[in-house]
């Protein structure tokens, strides 16, 4: 199929709203990164975001809206907990997702399976507008393909997805850059299954304590069940091997060991140290550039080909912890501790 590049104008969300309605898929720009869109009251439009993804189907995905009244006009949920409305309140539209009991709107496809739903209301204005074109709730995932960087520009969209999709429409770079905060909902204390750009230091200001889930920052031990389904797979993987350096010696250690294939991704502070060709995502106090520019550098260094990728391993407070979590994910797990070699 022919994939059309839409703009933000009126005609064009006009027309991705025809689309979704009749089962379409669309990749929709929102704050946190792009999404691959279908009618989530449709199960068969949502069995089309697996297979153009590749996405395997115990994966459940997140239902948008575009009012916070749309939770219970379309029986999305069977119960809205207090403390989920506060959070609503405070923080929607935005980068957060509550998980709740699902309501009798959702389809399986969309559930896959599981008792609960996943719902986000996204803050970018363009999301908001392409739901309400729709006229109903849109199911989506990242617009990638399963496994590879999130896309936060239209071209990586097109670049996963070209010709397996109806429609892409640009509206430029994601301001935050890693996926939304993800929290169950459905336990007295609240758990966080996946950081974000919604801290947990945030959240707990509003509701008090929280729990967060050993996955966040661990590996799941053989045989031991997600929480969050798409946690257990591998993902955000460039092509690059990816290994993350933990300690104080990292640009050491990097030109220790450079060689034409090893690229090095690391802080502002530690390019000009580094005898290898350093793709820095920030300042080390600033997480929020690291965040915004992660997906977008972990594709780079695969357009240029590099074989071996030495992370350093980010500080994990405030939305560092959400750039930990993606950056060990790419890495998939392998760490080298210099303080213990
Ligand atoms: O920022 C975002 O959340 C982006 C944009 C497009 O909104 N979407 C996104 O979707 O990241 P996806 O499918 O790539 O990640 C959704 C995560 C997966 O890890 C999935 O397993 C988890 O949320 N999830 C969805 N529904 C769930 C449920 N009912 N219970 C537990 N985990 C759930
Ligand atoms: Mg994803």
């Amino acid at each position: 199929m022919k994939t059309l590049l839409l703009s933000e104008n009126e005609n064009d969300i006009k027309q991705v709203g025809e689309i979704l309605r009749r089962g379409g898929l669309v990749g929709m720009p929102t704050e946190t990164v792009y999404g691959l869109a279908a009618n989530a009251l449709d199960g068969e439009a949502v069995a089309g975001i697996f297979k153009a993804k590749g996405r395997p189907m115990d994966n459940p995905l997140i239902v948008h809206i575009a009012d916070i009244g749309d939770v219970e006009k379309f029986e999305l949920v069977s119960d809205f907990p207090e403390k989920a409305k506060l959070l609503a309140e405070k923080f929607w539209s935005g980068p957060l997702t509550m998980i709740m009991p699902k309501g009798r709107a959702i389809p399986d496809e969309v559930s896959a399976g599981l008792d609960t739903v996943a719902i986000r209301f996204p803050e970018h204005k363009t999301a908001q507008a392409i739901i309400r074109a729709a006229g109903v709730p849109l199911a989506a995932p990242s617009a990638n393909i399963s496994g590879s960087p999130s896309p936060t520009t239209a071209a990586h969209v097109m670049n996963d997805l070209n010709g397996r999709i109806d429609a892409v429409v640009d509206g430029g770079e994601c301001r935050v850059g890693l996926e939304s905060t993800v929290i169950t909902m459905v336990p007295a204390t609240p758990r966080i299954l996946r950081p974000g750009g919604i801290t947990a230091e945030q959240i707990e200001s509003v509701i008090g304590k929280i729990d967060i889930d050993d996955a966040v920052l661990n590996q799941l031990k053989s045989g031991e069940k997600a929480a969050s389904p798409g946690m257990k797979y591998k993902h955000y993987s460039p092509r690059a091997r990816v290994i993350l350096v933990k300690g104080e010696s990292y640009t050491d250690f990097v030109n220790k060991n450079r060689d034409k294939n090893v690229a090095a991704l690391c802080y502002n502070e530690d390019a000009e140290k580094l005898r290898v060709r350093a793709f820095a995502l920030g300042d080390r106090a600033d997480t929020d550039s690291q965040a915004h520019a992660l997906f977008d550098t972990l594709r780079q260094i695969d357009s240029e080909n590099f074989e071996l990728v030495y992370a350093r391993c980010p500080d994990t407070d405030g939305v560092g912890m959400a750039v930990y979590n993606r950056l060990i994910r790419a890495a998939g797990f392998e760490v080298i501790d210099l303080e213990k070699i």
